[in-house]
């Protein structure tokens, strides 16, 4: 078999954009925990074994053509957890970032980040700043991650650019329509999410990408996120191809019979 062609079959990002495999997915890491107490094992051994399933889906999308991928590694919300849980989580943001930047770097991952610097360490900023400036022209794989995010939050900011602009004459008020409003908020650069996967069995967003989930599909595993792997991935990938989306429309054999 010619060689370039079975880069392509390896490679779906080689081909033009298939219907079937979303091009932005998200994921709610969610069962870190449970899956530490399962074990008798520290709620810490969870999140670290969390990391470990993160290095895998990193790769994952990659292999499987996904253009960018967005995890929720800590949430508006978490700040509620003990506070020994909330320095467990931030030390492994840095270690991750520490540890692992060069290694995105080789792998052509673009690094994003999304969220409230507020009340984040200047020690975590500056990584946070260092991994999206090395990484910037990269032409792989977008990777954003969603710490310190909170949609809701996300939205109101968003309410108060437009708000502010508005006051100072910039905007006209009855410009705003959802597409300034998408603009304006923390992921204006990126497409809307395709699909969105959470783990562990729960069955909600928790706060995650309200604005832009409107039309994503929602899949819900029954795994806790350490046992996540490229065959997870998978297996929700496949849910989604079989999924029919309308964006609110017909599907085209409904057209057909509309009239
Ligand atoms: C949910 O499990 C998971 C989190 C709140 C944190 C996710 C963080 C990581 C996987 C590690 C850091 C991330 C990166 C990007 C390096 P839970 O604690 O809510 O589990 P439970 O519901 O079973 O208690």
């Amino acid at each position: 078999m010619n060689p370039a062609s079975d880069e392509r079959q390896m490679s779906p990002s080689f081909d033009q954009p298939r219907q079937d495999l979303p091009r932005h997915v998200g994921i709610i890491m969610d069962g870190n925990g449970r899956w530490a107490s399962a074990r008798s094992l520290p709620r810490l051994e969870g999140h670290r074994r969390g990391v470990e399933a993160v290095r895998r889906t990193v790769r994952a999308a990659s292999e499987l053509g996904v253009s960018y991928l967005t995890l929720y590694a800590f949430s508006s919300e978490n700040w509620s957890r003990p506070q020994q849980e909330i320095m467990d989580l931030m030390g492994l943001l840095k270690r991750f970032i520490r540890k692992d930047l060069a290694d995105l770097h080789k792998q052509n991952v673009r690094v994003r980040v999304i969220g409230a610097r507020e009340g984040l360490a200047p020690d975590l900023c500056s990584l946070l700043d260092e991994a999206q400036d090395l990484t910037a022209d990269n032409t792989g794989l977008t990777l954003v991650i969603a710490f310190n995010y909170g949609g809701r939050q996300e939205i109101a900011q968003a309410a108060r650019t437009l708000a502010l602009r508005a006051m100072k004459g910039e905007i006209d008020p009855a410009s705003i329509d959802p597409d300034a409003i998408s603009a304006a908020l923390y992921t204006a650069e990126f497409p809307d999410p395709d699909l969105i996967i959470r783990t562990s069995g729960e069955q909600r967003l928790s706060n995650f990408l309200m604005w832009q989930a409107a039309y994503a599909e929602l899949v819900f595993l029954p795994i806790h996120w350490p046992d996540f792997d490229h065959a997870a991935l998978e297996a929700a990938l496949a849910q989604y191809a079989s999924r029919e989306r309308r964006f609110g429309g017909l599907v085209t054999r409904d057209v057909m019979t509309a009239s």
